[in-house]
């Protein structure tokens, strides 16, 4: 498994409600990564794990904080974990993809996890379509070079 460190768009910097104010860190199985670095597209069965981890509060106004190793914003509790699903055809009717969510919120998690209607998952994932390769749904670069 790979992990990629993920965006922080925290609430002191997004008016108080980010819609994702965690840092975001997605697990990969390394050969699906290798492939969509050389293709620009995920095989079949591919699963992404997006964890969303909560942000330590900080005393300046963007909550940053100081530390021994500079000002800036620090990891804390883990806080939901999200997945992504390929699979052609269960998931056709939104590129691909099916969405799933175990919880955005502290531990614990569910143990199992529904398919996410469209409008709450990958109708944004569909708005963002082009930023990358074709059809990817993906909204992260995750190294392929075109
Ligand atoms: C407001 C638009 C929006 C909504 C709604 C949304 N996402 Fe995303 N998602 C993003 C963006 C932007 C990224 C890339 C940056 C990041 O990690 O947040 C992303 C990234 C991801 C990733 C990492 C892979 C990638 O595409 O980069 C997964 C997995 C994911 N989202 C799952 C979900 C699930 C499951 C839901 C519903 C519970 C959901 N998303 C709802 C915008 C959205």
């Amino acid at each position: 498994v790979d992990l990629h460190w993920g965006p922080i768009t925290p609430n002191a910097l997004n008016n108080g409600k980010a819609p994702f104010p965690e840092f975001h860190d997605v697990y990969i199985e390394q050969e699906n990564l290798r492939y969509y670095q050389e293709h620009g597209n995920f095989p079949e069965g591919t699963v992404l794990v997006k964890e969303l981890v909560l942000v330590q509060p900080g005393k300046y106004p963007d909550g940053s904080m100081d530390t021994a190793s500079g000002r800036g914003h620090f990891p804390s509790a883990l806080h939901g974990i999200d997945v992504m699903v390929k699979d052609s055809k269960r998931f056709g009717n939104t590129n691909s993809w099916g969405f799933f969510t175990f919880g955005h919120h502290a531990q614990p998690y569910s143990s199992t996890a529904k398919v996410m209607p469209t409008e709450q998952c990958a109708s944004c994932h569909i708005a963002g379509v082009g930023r990358l390769p074709p059809r990817t749904m993906l909204l992260k670069h995750f190294g392929y070079r075109y």
